[in-house]
């Protein structure tokens, strides 16, 4: 009998034909969001599992599936899995990196030039029928090329985008994160290490590229905010939580800072309503990574994982992107 595997969402119908070839596929085609005892129910039996950046899997899931092995994610952060946990029961985690890296970037800095340009806030007012004539100062912003880019949290994607303002746009890139780059790299992109509050002092263009743990939490808050620019912008591409969102409504509401890009929100999909009344910012719902080509190869690295951590296909017993390998090698 063929191993049983549960796609929690929705996914690209070539993604779940591929599990079908080996796995007893169940599937969630109503696309909600299941709450976890839902989620325990549907996983009874089930030997795999593949979700995205939404279902959280910790001890309590994981005590109440004693039948799963492998849990493949399509999304590259993994804050909402406890992988120790996952270690700790033999189940093998993957994550989706590299597909996503340019495309994300790409939207990191269509985000900040947004926000420096004032796309949105002059689109809102256009749609008003609020223009009526040209006017010298009409949402002046700020400029990109020439500017400073702050990278907070160098890994891939910050990498990405950094090398897009550099080399692209003739900006000067400072950046911190928890290891300096090798000299190499910082070479490559012009990238120079600074430590947190010169990053926020200089930067006309923070990006914040960070995963989410409880040591990100509220990075950025009112005391990190007073200390930019008045004229800086601020883009969280990482995760709702590394900002503090009502403190980062409160600043934009008096021009602490001149503007904010956001894809990402604490609780989200519930946006705080501070945000949503404040002009002088860029929502978009956590969509960085979406454009279709780099969507169909998350869920393909995804089935991937998961069909070699089951032990099929070519990569069988060896899931390419896997977060605790050492669970096959025992
Ligand atoms: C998106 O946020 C991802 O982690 O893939």
């Amino acid at each position: 009998m063929k191993p049983a595997v549960l796609v929690a969402r929705n996914v690209f119908p070539e993604a779940v034909a591929r599990l079908r070839e080996h796995f007893e596929v169940t599937t969630n085609e109503a696309d909600t969001l299941w709450p976890q005892p839902e989620l325990i129910r549907q996983l009874q039996g089930k030997a795999g599992l593949f979700i995205t950046g939404s279902e959280k899997i910790d001890g309590v899931l994981l005590d109440a599936c004693p039948n799963l092995r492998a849990v493949c994610s399509m999304a590259v952060g993994y804050n909402n899995v406890d992988v120790p946990a996952c270690t700790a029961h033999g189940v093998v985690v993957s994550n989706a990196p590299d597909v996503l890296t340019e495309t994300t970037a790409d939207f990191g800095f269509a985000l900040m030039m947004a926000a420096a340009r004032r796309v949105t806030e002059s689109e809102h007012f256009l749609r008003r029928g609020e223009w009526t004539k040209w006017s010298f100062d009409m949402f002046a912003g700020s400029d990109v090329h020439g500017a400073t880019m702050g990278v907070l949290g160098m890994g891939r994607i910050g990498q990405a985008i950094a090398r897009r303002g550099a080399l692209g746009f003739g900006m000067k890139v400072i950046y911190h994160n928890r290891s300096r780059l090798n000299e190499a790299d910082e070479a490559t992109i012009g990238a120079r290490y600074v430590d947190k509050a010169t990053l926020l002092k200089e930067a006309d263009h923070l990006v914040i590229v960070v995963p989410y743990s409880a040591a990100s939490h509220h990075l950025i808050g009112a005391a990190e905010l007073a200390m930019m620019k008045p004229t800086a912008t601020l883009t969280n591409i990482a995760r709702g939580g590394v900002v503090d969102d009502a403190a980062l409504a409160e600043a934009l509401r008096h021009h602490v800072i001149a503007s904010a890009g956001l894809d990402v929100f604490e609780g989200e999909p519930s946006v705080n309503p501070a945000l949503l009344t404040v002009p002088n910012i860029v929502l978009t719902p956590h969509i960085a990574s979406s454009s279709l080509p780099t969507r169909r190869a998350m869920a393909s690295l995804a089935v991937d994982n998961l069909m070699a951590a089951l032990g099929v296909g070519p990569n069988a017993g060896k899931p390419p992107t896997a977060l605790n390998p050492e669970v096959l090698s025992k």
